[in-house]
Order: structure tokens, then sequence, then C-alpha cells
């Protein structure tokens, strides 16, 4: 795919980068008069902050040694992906897939470079990847045991190609072995013996290769050093499971090479971390790319964590549309809950007007959500839009065709998501 020069496109590069701002940007404010005429619900991306989000991470990862890797779950929009790829330069290279489907549909749009993340041993959709393989694109799958690398190779075999695997290493922290397990249950690949272990039951079978090593470590990435109403105890206690952990971590990954260049694998890629890991995973050695996908929207889960910050880019917008006293108002639609463990925080974030909170009893609702009006704000008029976040950032996507796409001093235009597109991976 080609990729015009950051510079080219008129990116912000370093010391241009406007630190992040709590309130919504200029093209969002000239928009609330034109939300009154709009469809509403509308879920927006704001491409000038996703562009400076872009060189923020440019900016993280120069110096290094690392890459970066897009993750597509987090964004799950075509427009998106290519414009990640475009705003980074050489400093981002390929996409982390979240299904195999998902990656044998962007081969066919042109995307390459395509590194499937989780696992699958359904046959139709490997035959799909090994299909793109051998039309020469470069896709390769994640696995984990035996099963997954008996599917690949019968794949590889079956389309007369070798498919290339990457090694999930688990990396969770285990201070007391499996009695604390502070991390994903995703991997049983943790010792270097375990991986040495998988390596030579591969060679069993000819249609697969081993050529890298994935390690994400989740419990760094996907936990808020400073997550919204936690007390200074609670914000002490993961800087310090942080501390001890990421370490352990790296250590756990240097095993890991070790073990793969061992047995004589010619190591192509060595996959960490995520946007709530930057600082950290670009300060190991072992790592060769670090996978980013939230940055670039950056929604409200991503608020707390300590390492670069990164601006709101991705908004929906509801409409008011009654008034049950006073105090409330009450919104159509606006139930895009995120997944995870259920709890108050994966619940959108009202965002504008300033002043809305949601009530406990109701939450975000099916067909309705009543929002409580803080004392002293003006309260909202019937068919005024109120703007959210979502928690996450790739969610968002699956209740929308299309993002309208806002850029100061130009009308905003629709781009379809993978749901507009009428793709549904999971
Ligand atoms: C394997 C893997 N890598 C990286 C990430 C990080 O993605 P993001 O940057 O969107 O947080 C995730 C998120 O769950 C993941 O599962």
């Amino acid at each position: 795919m080609q990729r015009p020069d950051a510079q080219e496109r008129g990116v912000p590069q370093g010391s241009e980068i406007h630190p992040p701002t709590s309130s919504p940007p200029l093209a969002w404010r000239a928009l609330q008069a034109e939300l009154r005429h709009a469809r509403l619900p509308l879920a927006a991306v704001d491409l000038d902050a996703f562009d400076r989000n872009a060189a923020r991470v440019v900016s993280a990862v120069r110096g290094t040694r690392c890459r970066v890797r897009i993750a597509s779950k987090s964004l799950r929009h075509r427009g998106l992906l290519r414009r990640a790829l475009t705003c980074g330069g050489d400093t981002f290279a390929g996409v982390l897939c979240y299904s195999a489907d998902e990656a044998a549909w962007l081969s066919e749009g042109g995307f390459d470079d395509l590194l499937v993340a989780y696992p699958t041993v359904q046959a139709r959709a490997l035959d799909a990847v090994a299909k793109a393989v051998a039309r020469g694109a470069t896709v390769r799958c994640v696995v984990d045991s035996p099963d997954h690398v008996a599917a690949l190779s019968e794949a590889g075999a079956r389309h007369g190609v070798v498919l290339e695997a990457v090694l999930d290493l688990d990396v969770a922290f285990r201070p007391l072995g499996p009695l604390l397990h502070v991390g994903v249950r995703r991997s049983p690949l943790r010792t270097a013996a375990q991986v040495r272990a998988l390596v030579r039951a591969s060679r069993a079978w000819s249609g697969v290769r081993i050529v890298g090593l994935m390690a994400y470590e989740a419990h760094v990435a996907g936990v808020e050093d400073r997550s919204r109403g936690a007390s200074a105890v609670q914000v002490a206690m993961v800087r310090a499971m942080k501390r001890v952990a990421i370490p352990a971590v790296h250590a756990m990954r240097a095993a890991a090479l070790a073990a793969l260049e061992a047995e004589g694998i010619e190591v192509a890629l060595v996959n960490g971390g995520g946007t709530g890991s930057l600082s950290s995973t670009l300060h190991d050695p072992s790592v060769t790319e670090i996978s980013v996908g939230s940055a670039f929207l950056c929604p409200h889960l991503f608020d707390g964590h300590d390492g670069p910050a990164f601006e709101p880019a991705a908004f929906f917008a509801l409409e008011v549309s009654r008034k049950p006293d006073a105090r409330h108002v009450t919104c159509a639609g606006g139930g895009y809950v995120a997944s995870g463990a259920p709890g108050p925080d994966r619940l959108p974030l009202p965002w504008w007007p300033e002043g809305l909170s949601w009530v406990p009893l109701e939450g975000a609702g099916e067909v309705q959500s009543p929002l409580r009006i803080a004392r002293g704000r003006r309260p909202p008029d019937v068919g005024d839009a109120i703007l959210f976040r979502h928690a996450k950032a790739g969610e968002l996507a699956e209740r929308f065709d299309a993002y309208a796409e806002l850029s100061a001093g130009a009308p905003p235009v629709l781009s379809p998501t993978y749901r507009g597109e009428q793709q549904c991976f999971l």
C-alpha cells in the first residue's frame, strides 16, 4: 500500500503537537448547531485529533528499534486503518488483526503484513488465510498449541503453501505461581521449555513454520494507573504491581526469544504491548514491534494511563428526547456498553455539555438513557445533542454503519465502518 510521507500530509511532528484537552475540539463545537438537523444517534471521528494522536505515537517510538503494528480491533474501519498506516510513515507497519476472516478480507482490499493475533482452528477461515498467502500476501497467525499448529499446517497443505506462525507467550504476573494470576487467560505457553517443546512438535507438520513471538502484557497495557474514582491506595497498588510486573514481562520475553533462537528459528518479529504500555514495551530490547490501536481514538478507559497522553478523537451524539423532571434529561439510545469485566467503567462517558452523569439504577439503556444534571448547570433542551465517549476504541464501530469524519474547515464526510461494509467478524 502507498504510504505518503507524514510531512507531505501535514501531520504535526514532535513539538507542534498540542497537549491533549478534555473539552470538545472546535470541529465539534461548530457541529453542535448542525447536530440539531443531523440524524441521531451519530458517531464521529475528529480526524485532526486522530492525526495528532498518530504523531504522538510516532514521537514515542522515535529513537527505538520498534515499529508499530496497528491493532485493527480498536478501529474496525478500513479508512481509518489506511489513514493510520499513512500517518506513521515508516514507523507504522502492518496490521494486528482480530480474526482470520478479517485478515483475508483486508488482504483482498490491498492491506499487507497482517498478523492474526487470536487463534482459530476453523478450516474455512484458515483456508482464506492460506489463499491470501498463495496470492503472495504476508499473513501470519498466532498459535499456542499443537492443535493450532496442526490446523494451520493442514490449511497450508491444502493450498500448497507453508503458513507462518507466531507463538503467543503468556506473560501474566504470577508471583505465587498458579495461586495468583494477574493477567489475561489466553495462552498456556509460559516458559522457555514449553516454547521449545511446541517448536519441536511443530516440526512434524510440513505446512507450517514458526517465525516469531507475540507477548501482550494485558495486566500493564489494559490496567489504568489512575482509573476514575480510584483511591490513592488503589493507585499506589496498581503502580507497585506494574513496577514488579514489567521487568518480569521483559525477562519472560527474553527467555522465550532465546529458546526460539536455540531451536534455530530465524525470528522475524517479536510483538508486544499496546497503547497502555507504550513507554515500558518500547524499552524491552527483545521487542521489534509494538501493537497500537486505542491511541488513535483514545476512548475513556485510556484517560488514566501514565505515559504518553492521547486526546479523545471518537464520540457519539444522542438526542435529548424528553425531560422527566428538572434534574434529568433522557436521551434516545445510548446503551453502548463496552466488553470486559462488568462495571460502571464500561459505560460511555457523558462528555459534552459538562455536568451530566448516569443514573446508577438505569445506566445506559437499550433504547433510552436518562442522565442526571449537576446542580447549577443549565439543563439541555429537548432536541439538543449530548456527546459521549465510548469506553473502548473499536466497539463503537459495531453500532454504527458510518462515522462522520470531521476536520477543521471541511464539511463532515460519512465513511463506512466494518459494519457499514457488511463485515462482522466476532
Ligand atoms: C494481542 C494484543 N495486542 C495489543 C493490544 C492493544 O491494543 P490497543 O492499543 O488498542 O490497546 C491488545 C488489546 O487487547 C491485544 O489483545
